[in-house]
């Protein structure tokens, strides 16, 4: 018995040990290669495969976003993006007579391609879309003043591409100066949000995840493009095989009873100075779908993903992720256990999270 022990204390000595070797070897490596810009290109130079899977999903989101513009899609990300810019030349003050003449054409380019798929199946695509990018584009007509060639020759387009909508006004307008929900309330809403990780054993009604989620898509995104999915599993055996891929989860992801995945879509970006527009946007939406999850009754946390090549695999398979797809973090949600209990976990204080100018 004195043996073992004795034993059990030397490996822990030599655990300790080779930490210690281990953060010191780590910091002569990152004090060297940490310090300049040029030392750092040489380390990844020879560390290429570090990020490897992330510039690939870059490179491939970019190279999709080309060829899916001649593909029937629900929503096209590009007529998205230059509707949006459209809408934020009508808002503008003061508003210009003559606006988007470097992207008007390529605009309409894209709305006759949507035209014609909404055409062949208007099954194949998200109606709304097509009705924003009428409306927008009838308001952009109908405020630019004529003379200005390359303009009027996207209007005769416009008109050409005859897609049957009605007007269903879903145009700039006056926002509503004040909410109904007071701060105090908002105060409690976010205190009452805390990361659970104890739930009951019960169902996640559908339509609540699917509120919470209408919830979600309200939040701001670049240029307005949604660049995520939300992979939502429901199904026991799919939720503790999902659940059991991240680190995170140890120790209480069997009892998880949904589990949603935050994906975000690189093939939304033409170029890579937005590729972190995916965390971003995905973040913000899944914010917002906790909120909204609270305010049904439901509880929820997130659980990381981290950039580990082994998991991004697996991953991938059980989700059938395309390259270009990127997990941005997991969310458990389910009934909040009335005896589990959630950490403290105190918040920063103002002072030290702020500055001003
Ligand atoms: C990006 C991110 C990753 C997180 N990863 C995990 C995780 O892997 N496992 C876990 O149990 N909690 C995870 N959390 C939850 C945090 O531990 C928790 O948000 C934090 O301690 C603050 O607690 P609160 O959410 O109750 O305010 C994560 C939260 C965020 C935002």
């Amino acid at each position: 018995m004195l043996n073992k022990l004795k034993n059990v204390a030397k490996a822990l000595l030599a655990i300790t040990w080779i930490r210690r070797v281990y953060e010191l070897v780590n910091r002569v490596f990152l004090e060297s290669f940490g310090s300049s810009r040029i030392m750092s290109h040489l380390y990844y130079t020879a560390s290429f495969i570090t990020f490897n899977r992330e510039q690939t999903a870059v490179l491939r989101g970019r190279r999709n976003y080309y060829r899916n513009k001649k593909r029937d899609r629900l929503t096209h990300v590009e007529l998205r993006r230059n509707v949006h810019r459209l809408e934020k030349g009508l808002i503008m003050r003061p508003r210009r007579d003559v606006f988007a003449r470097d992207y008007i054409t390529e605009t309409i380019e894209f709305y006759e391609q949507a035209v014609a798929q909404c055409r062949r199946d208007p099954e194949t695509m998200e109606l709304s879309e097509m009705e924003w990018a009428h409306d927008v584009l009838t308001e952009y007509f109908r405020t630019v003043t004529t003379g200005d060639a390359m303009v009027d020759a996207a209007r005769e387009r416009f008109e050409r591409a005859d897609h049957a909508a009605e007007f269903t006004g879903k145009v700039p307008y006056v926002k509503k100066a004040l909410s109904s929900i007071s701060y105090q309330e908002l105060d409690d809403l976010v205190m009452q949000r805390r990361s659970v990780r104890w739930f009951e054993d019960r169902e996640v009604p559908r339509d609540l995840i699917d509120q919470a989620l209408l919830i979600a898509r309200q939040a701001p995104t670049a240029c307005n493009r949604l660049p995520y999915e939300f992979r939502v599993f429901d199904d026991p055996q799919l939720v503790s095989e999902v659940s059991s891929i991240p680190f995170g989860t140890a120790g209480y992801g069997h009892n998880i009873p949904s589990i949603v995945v935050v994906v975000g879509k690189l093939e939304s970006y033409f170029s890579p100075r937005d590729r972190h527009a995916i965390y971003v946007d995905g973040s913000l939406a899944a914010m917002s779908f906790m909120l909204g999850l609270e305010t049904l009754g439901l509880s929820s946390s997130v659980i990381n993903w981290p950039d580990f090549e082994p998991l991004e695999r697996k991953m991938q398979k059980k989700l059938d992720l395309d390259l270009t797809d990127r997990v941005v973090m997991l969310i458990a949600v389910g009934y909040a256990h009335p005896e589990g209990m959630v950490p403290y976990s105190q918040k920063k204080e103002l002072d030290t999270f702020r500055r001003y100018n």
